[in-house]
Formats: C-alpha cells, structure tokens, sequence
C-alpha cells in the first residue's frame, strides 16, 4: 500500500509521527505532572495494539517513516516490547524510535532492542540524586543511570540521547556537570527548553533557561563547535573542539522551529495533534471503532494535517495553554 504523501496546508511534507500509547507515568515531573498524578484514561479508551498498528500501517503508507512511542510513560504499558515489535514490521518505518523516562531500562532494555526500536531518548534532569528527586518527585537517579548503561552496551541502540529539561533556577547546577557528562560516555545530552506543557500552568517565561544561555556557560569552560544541522532536526548540535563528545540545544521557545516542521501525534486515546500547542484534535479512535474504512480513515487524516498549524506562539501575548499537559500528548 502506497498513497500519496502528507503534506500540510503551508506546504510541510509530514514525515514523523510521535504515538503516545499511555498517558500513565511512574514519575510525576515538576513541568510535567502535579505530584497526585492526573485522573487516568480508562482501559477502554485506550487504543488498542491493533488500533495504533492500523493507524501506523497507514501514516507509514502516506510517507511516514520515523515513528517514535512516548508516553506518558511508554515502559508501563502491559507487554510494550510486544507492541514494538508489531509496529518495527510496519512496511516503510525507517526510524523506531523511544522516548523514556528510564526508570524500567533495567528490565526492558533487551527486549526492546530485539523487538526493533533502534534510537532511544532517554529523561534525565539531573545528576545528583537529591535534585533528581526533586524534580521527579522519584528518588530513582541511580536505577535510571543503570538503565542507561544496559542500554548503551547494545550498539544497536547508538547513539543515546540523554534529555535535560532546562529550568532557570534549576538547570544552572547541572550544565557543566552534563557536559562532562556528555565528554566522558557515549551519551549525547541535550537540554530542551521548559515549555507551558505543565500541569501546574507554573510555567512563565522567565522560567525558560535558553539554549544559548547554556551554551556560553558550557563555552566557558569547553569550547564547542557547531555541527551542520540535518534538516528537520530539532536539536542544533555542537561538538566539544577537542573533539570529545557532542552536546545539542532544543530550543522550541527561543528558537521555534515550527517552519520546519515535519511532525504530527497521536495521543493515547487516539486523537490527532498536529502540534504539540494545538487547541483543537481529530479523533481517530471513534470512527475506527465506527468501522471505518482505510479510505475514509486517510481522508479524516488528510484534511487534519492540511490544517497543521503555522507556528506556535508561546510567549505571545494571547497565548492560550492547551488543556493537555505533556504526558497526555506524547512528548
Ligand atoms: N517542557 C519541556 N519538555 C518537557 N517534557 C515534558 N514536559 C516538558 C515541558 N513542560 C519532556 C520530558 C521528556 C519529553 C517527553 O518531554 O522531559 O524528555
Ligand atoms: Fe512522566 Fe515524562 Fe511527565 Fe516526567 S515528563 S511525569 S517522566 S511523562
């Protein structure tokens, strides 16, 4: 099955697709979730593994090829391993991808290898134990970093990403420690700026520790050298000049990169985001269970993704926050 591609209304091909298939999470982050959790969907709400297959299968046909499971917390699925490996036989992935929070690497790094997922990003705020807890309201530090290391010892999974969410007032401790990080392991760090994507709608933007903020801080210290950008590529990379290492810089807020855009998600409950900020979803999930036609499914897609919002505008005025916070879109 080979459709036509997806494009957007402002010219965007859409080639990514990010599925949260929970919107349940063992960590209950500061920018993320309140500390008693979110009321939870109910079983039945949620897609099921065929459900997200045959939405996958689809996406994939229309041109698709990186897919990339979030969460919530991907890892607390029952039998995730499984669903991967049901999605890494889907015709026309080239990239299988998660996004994990670590806590349960130690047991289902392997499998998840073997099922396919060959790229994996993995949480970390911090690297001292005290302030991991902190912010993740987990004192789970040392569990995540053994997690971490299983992984790395598959080359397969290569190169792991390390996440840093950056936080002013927070983040400032942690940035020489992560770039030593990033020199001394195989890991490639990269610091994300805070987003209003908070349960807590704390976020300000005066909170937002800039990606160039950091950088000069780094530069201070070891000076860096800029990578050529791959196009769609969030991250603006940076090499350590001695040649040690690489570090990157996500800077959705002092940096959109909305222009280039290439992505759309499907949350957990199968609704279609086409931004993470979008005030407005598709539901897939009704007219699946309606028994819908591959047909008429791609033309409800379509006409979704022809509406792709131009931009975000976070720190507009008039910004509206959606009502979603992150673990319920799928980061
Ligand atoms: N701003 C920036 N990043 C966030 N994440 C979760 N909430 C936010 C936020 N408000 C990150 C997580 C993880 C990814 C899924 O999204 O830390 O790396
Ligand atoms: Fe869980 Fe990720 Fe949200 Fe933290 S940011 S609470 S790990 S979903």
């Amino acid at each position: 099955m080979e459709l036509e591609p997806l494009r957007d209304g402002h010219g965007r091909l859409i080639g990514d697709l990010r599925v949260s298939v929970t919107d349940r999470c063992n960590f209950r982050c500061q920018y993320c979730m309140p500390a008693e959790g979110l009321p939870w969907l109910e079983r039945s709400e949620i897609l099921s593994f065929e459900e997200i297959k045959r939405l996958v299968r689809l996406f994939c046909a229309m041109g698709v090829g990186d897919v990339r499971l979030t969460g919530g917390e991907p890892l607390v699925r029952r039998d995730f391993p499984r669903l991967a490996a049901m999605l890494a036989a889907v015709p026309g992935i080239s990239d299988l991808s998660v996004t994990t929070n670590g806590f349960l690497l130690e047991r289902d790094a392997e499998a998840l290898v073997s099922a396919g997922i060959n790229r994996f990003n993995v949480s970390v705020d911090s690297l001292q134990r005290d302030r991991f807890y902190e912010l993740t309201r987990r004192d789970a530090l040392p569990r995540v970093l053994r997690g971490l290391e299983l992984l790395a010892s598959f080359p397969e999974a290569h190169p792991v990403k390390v996440n840093a969410v950056a936080i002013r007032g927070f983040t400032e401790a942690e940035v020489i420690p992560f770039a030593e990080l990033a020199r001394r392991s195989p890991y490639q760090i990269r610091f994300i700026e805070y987003m209003p994507l908070d349960a807590d709608r704390a976020w300000s933007f005066d909170q937002v520790l800039t990606g160039a903020e950091i950088r000069a801080a780094i530069e201070q210290v070891y000076p860096l050298e800029p990578e050529p950008r791959e196009p769609h590529a969030t991250a603006r990379v940076y090499r350590f000049a001695d040649g040690r290492g690489r570090i990157g810089f996500i800077n959705p807020v002092s940096e959109p990169f909305c222009g280039d855009c290439n992505r759309v998600r499907l949350t957990a409950d199968g609704r279609l985001r086409t931004c993470l900020f979008s005030l407005r979803e598709t539901d897939l999930r009704a007219p699946i269970r309606d028994g819908a036609d591959d047909a008429e499914l791609e033309e409800i897609i379509r006409n979704a993704v022809w509406r792709k919002e131009l931009k975000h505008h976070v720190g507009e005025p008039g910004f509206v926050q959606p009502a979603r916070t992150m673990s319920a879109i799928g980061g």
